[in-house]
């Protein structure tokens, strides 16, 4: 990256441990509005209230570099209705809400793909670059569930040419203070209304940040699954946070597992092969060189991800492997390179040829379709608290997004949220409350480690999609998991690397319990009293 360290190791952790003393003394910073999240959400909504109104103070947090999140790593691009000729709205609609299967809200739909456009364009002016075809205009690419192309995209690397292009646009904002390699641990509340956060800065000082509107932006939680396309920093912080305050959560079950992921399994994130390359022709192959998806669904490599996922995991185990192949090697090597750099650069470092050699892949938890519920301009259920992005639940995506929805959701969402707070967010006050501090401490990184190791051990894809009776065991284990962890580590917000585990822990716990059959979660909730 260009910001920063990566950290793709699971024994690596990028929070200092090196401070050692217990008490500190609480600073408390007063802001109009605190964004948590440096993605395409946190970034696209500190632009567009600068915009409108450049007098309020906006501050901005980021979990490590500025440039570590979800937003980064995007590789086939936005979905937006661009050739009206050969495309329309309605069947990007028709095909948004096909894929969610049937709980897509259609109102949300209908809003987000017309807004499409609008957004597209501003992100253009901003400074973002897509790519054009021969004629100058913007070329579209092909998806997984789209009946037509229209996938704008910067080669394979669209998401680091929208982060790179908006930190630039943000930097520049004299109301916005960034503050990077903050850790913000929870939502401060006053009667019932949600005041700020506070967390540890990046000298581990405790802080409070007092707001008139809180934004978490916080992106998904991919972390908590054994195989993630997600960098190490998507861990569900922001749907934990907003649990532990009380707001209503979604639909946290439709965890959506990318098909084609490169098989990587030492990795803490495993390398994205995007969609966009089955959309180019790819095909995916099982150890007897057998096309085999087409026996889940009429449009095989290119249905929607649940199905391929599924084919591929079936696959897996009916071959007893841990793999199966995307083969590209009929497709033109000079224009796949051109196209595909990041993927064509990824894989010969890891001696693979792609015009010669197998691709192997596995399915990667990638995206969270549930999370924190809110209404149409992004406010949550606790007052002065919104969400925007992939920790929101909008009703776009339902049971399953569909591919390259996300990013228009973010910046759709971040449009209107900014158009709101803009016009009520002078009749509120700044709380003057005393707030309750929180204190450092030093850890055992190890033995906080292997609690995570082994939640993402029990967190794989069947644990969620193969049958009841696996979910519920997986579901008891971490509950007994999490148990074992609160009374080990009494206070989990006293150190960013223990609070994060806890979030982990948390939201495995919230998307188990919610993909137990209903008579089971009712059981269960009467059972343990002590989850949240
Ligand atoms: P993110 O971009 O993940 O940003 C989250 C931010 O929150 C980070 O800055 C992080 O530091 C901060 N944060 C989190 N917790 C805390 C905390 N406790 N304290 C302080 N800060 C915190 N979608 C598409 O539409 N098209 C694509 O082509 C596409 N490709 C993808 C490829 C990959 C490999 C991945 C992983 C995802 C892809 N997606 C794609 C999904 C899409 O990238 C994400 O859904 C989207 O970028 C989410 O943006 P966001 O702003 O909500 O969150
Ligand atoms: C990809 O490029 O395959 C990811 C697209 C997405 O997640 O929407």
């Amino acid at each position: 990256g260009t910001f920063g360290q990566r950290n793709h190791q699971k024994s690596v952790t990028s929070y200092s441990t090196n401070v050692s003393s217990k008490l500190k003394i609480m600073q408390k910073k007063e802001t109009d509005i605190v964004i948590i999240g440096t993605g395409l959400a946190g970034l696209a909504l500190a632009k567009y209230i600068s915009e409108q109104n450049p007098n309020l103070q906006i501050t901005l947090l980021s979990k490590t570099s500025i440039d570590e999140c979800n937003t980064y790593y995007a590789q086939g691009g936005i979905a937006v209705v661009h050739d009206f000729i050969k495309d329309s709205y309605q069947q990007h609609i028709e095909d948004t809400l096909l894929a969610g299967k049937g709980i897509c809200d259609k109102k949300v739909v209908e809003h987000v793909i017309t807004e499409a456009p609008a957004r597209l364009e501003k992100l253009i002016q901003w400074g973002v670059e897509l790519d054009k075809n021969n004629s100058g205009d913007l070329d579209l690419g092909l998806e997984g569930g789209h009946s037509q192309n229209r996938i704008v995209h910067h080669k394979d690397k669209t998401g680091l040419e929208i982060e790179t292009k908006l930190i630039q646009v943000v930097q520049k904002l004299a109301n916005v203070t960034i503050k990077t390699s903050f850790f913000a641990t929870d939502l401060l509340l006053e009667n019932q209304k949600c005041i700020g956060i506070i967390g540890f800065d990046s000298k581990s000082e405790v802080t409070a940040i007092v707001a008139k509107a809180t934004v978490l932006a916080t992106g998904g939680s991919g972390q908590v699954f054994d195989v993630t396309s997600n960098p190490f920093v998507s861990t569900g912080d922001g749907v934990a946070m907003a649990h532990r305050a009380g707001a209503k959560l979604n639909k946290m079950k439709y965890i959506q597992f990318h098909p084609t992921a490169l098989y990587e399994p030492d990795k803490s994130q495993a390398f994205l092969i995007t969609e966009a390359i089955r959309g180019f022709g790819a095909h995916i192959l099982n150890h007897k060189m057998e096309r085999f998806v087409f026996q889940y669904h009429p449009d095989g490599e290119l249905a929607t991800r649940d199905i391929v996922s599924k084919a591929i995991s079936d696959q897996m185990k009916k071959e007893n492997f841990k793999l199966v192949w995307l083969d590209v090697r009929h497709l033109p090597s000079e224009t796949f390179k051109t196209k595909f750099p990041k993927v064509y650069t990824y894989c010969s470092k890891n001696g693979i040829d792609v015009s010669k050699d197998l691709i192997p892949i596995a399915p990667a938890a990638h995206y969270q379709c549930g999370g924190i519920v809110v209404d149409e301009i992004g406010a949550t259920s606790i007052q002065q608290l919104y969400a925007i992005g992939e920790c929101s639940y909008t009703g776009l995506h339902g049971a399953n997004r569909l591919a390259s929805n996300s990013l228009l959701e973010a910046i759709v969402y971040a449009h209107d949220l900014a158009k709101n707070l803009v016009v009520n967010i002078d009749v509120i006050k700044n709380s003057t409350a005393k707030l309750t501090p929180i204190y450092y401490k030093n850890i055992y990184h190890d033995e906080i480690l292997q609690f995570r190791n082994q939640l993402q051990h029990f967190m794989k894809y069947d644990s969620l999609y193969s049958n009841n009776k696996k979910t519920e065991k997986v579901f008891e284990m971490v509950n007994e998991m999490s148990k074992e962890f609160n009374i080990k580590f009494k206070k989990y917000n006293s150190h960013p690397f223990l609070c994060e585990t806890y979030n982990l822990i948390q939201t495995a716990e919230i998307i188990l319990k919610d993909s137990l059959p209903k008579r089971n979660r009712i059981k269960s909730a009467k059972k343990d009293k002590t989850t949240p």
